[in-house]
């Protein structure tokens, strides 16, 4: 699959990062089992721990219309670079993921990696392991 037009979403996502005290813009983009995608940004507190990351707005926004299947997921932090998700994110795309869907990590448009879930956190704790 042609992931750009997530990417591109993600990257418009980024626009609205409310990130007054860190400055570091972050924008996601998540595709749906039913090919929805639903963007978000990080939105930060001045009570700093009640930030939210970007891929969480984009995962929560997606779920809370009813899709908690995910074929990919795109993030944007700095273009110098791909962004990993944080470990908190991990869990939580771990929740609405699948071992076939797409971690894109975009450093820009046109150079972004494919990663699987497994390859981002191994090991992941999931219901599998509260049903065991
Ligand atoms: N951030 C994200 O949005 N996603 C991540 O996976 C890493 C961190 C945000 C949170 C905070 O607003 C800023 O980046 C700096 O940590």
């Amino acid at each position: 699959m042609d992931y750009k037009e997530l990417v591109i979403k993600a990257l418009e996502a980024r626009e609205n990062s409310y990130s007054p005290y860190s400055k570091f813009k972050v924008g996601a983009a998540v595709l749906t089992e039913n090919d929805l995608i639903y963007t978000g940004c990080n939105i930060e507190n001045a009570s700093y721990g009640a930030t939210n990351c970007a891929e969480r707005t984009a995962i929560f926004k997606a779920v809370s219309d009813g899709y908690i299947k995910l074929k990919a997921i795109a993030l944007v932090g700095d273009t110098s670079t791909h962004t990993y998700p944080c470990g908190i994110c991990r869990q939580v795309i771990a929740e609405f993921s699948s071992d076939d869907t797409a971690i894109i990590l975009v450093k820009n448009e046109n150079d972004y990696i494919v990663k699987t879930m497994d390859e981002i956190l191994p090991g992941a704790f999931t219901k599998k392991d509260l049903f065991k």
